[in-house]
């Protein structure tokens, strides 16, 4: 649980920072803090796993559903900002659809974290 809750937490971190230094044009930063999201976010996704195996996630009901089904959009949507990017390197007019994509990962990062809480929340641990 605190593996997990502190990579969650570097990863929001991570992720508000590389919007920061988007939103101030300062790019080098922008794409190293990039690819520490990504770092972040594989981490996060490794502890989340292992919390996962402590709990019956099914009995928390269609919490579980929504929150699965919301993970792995949010998980597939950070590919929308990779080609986004690029193609705002390429011409920098594809810079505010940039931004609009990176605001929809931030929310369905943060929609994907507010049901996994509320599913581990709802779950039935598993004695050990
Ligand atoms: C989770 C991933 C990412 C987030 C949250 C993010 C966020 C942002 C934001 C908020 C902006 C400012 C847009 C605006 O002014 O409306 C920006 C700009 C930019 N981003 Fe990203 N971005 C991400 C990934 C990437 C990637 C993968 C690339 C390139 C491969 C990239 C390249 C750029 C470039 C070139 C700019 C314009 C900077 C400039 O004007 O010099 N971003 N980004």
């Amino acid at each position: 649980m605190i593996a997990f809750s502190a990579f969650f937490f570097l990863t929001v971190v991570l992720l508000m920072a590389t919007a920061w230094t988007g939103k101030l044009a300062r790019r080098r930063v922008h794409l190293s803090l990039v690819v520490c999201t990504i770092s972040g976010l594989a981490a996060t996704i490794y502890y989340a796993v292992q919390l996962g195996d402590s709990y019956n996630l099914e009995s928390a009901g269609t919490i579980y559903h929504v929150h699965m089904f919301l993970a792995r959009v949010a998980t597939l949507s950070y590919i929308a900002p990779f080609v986004s990017g690029i193609a705002t390197i390429r011409n920098g007019r594809h810079r505010a659809l940039h931004g609009k994509v990176a605001l929809m990962v931030i929310v369905l990062t943060v929609l994907a974290a507010c049901t996994g809480i509320w599913m581990v929340m709802s779950a039935e641990k598993i004695a050990v």
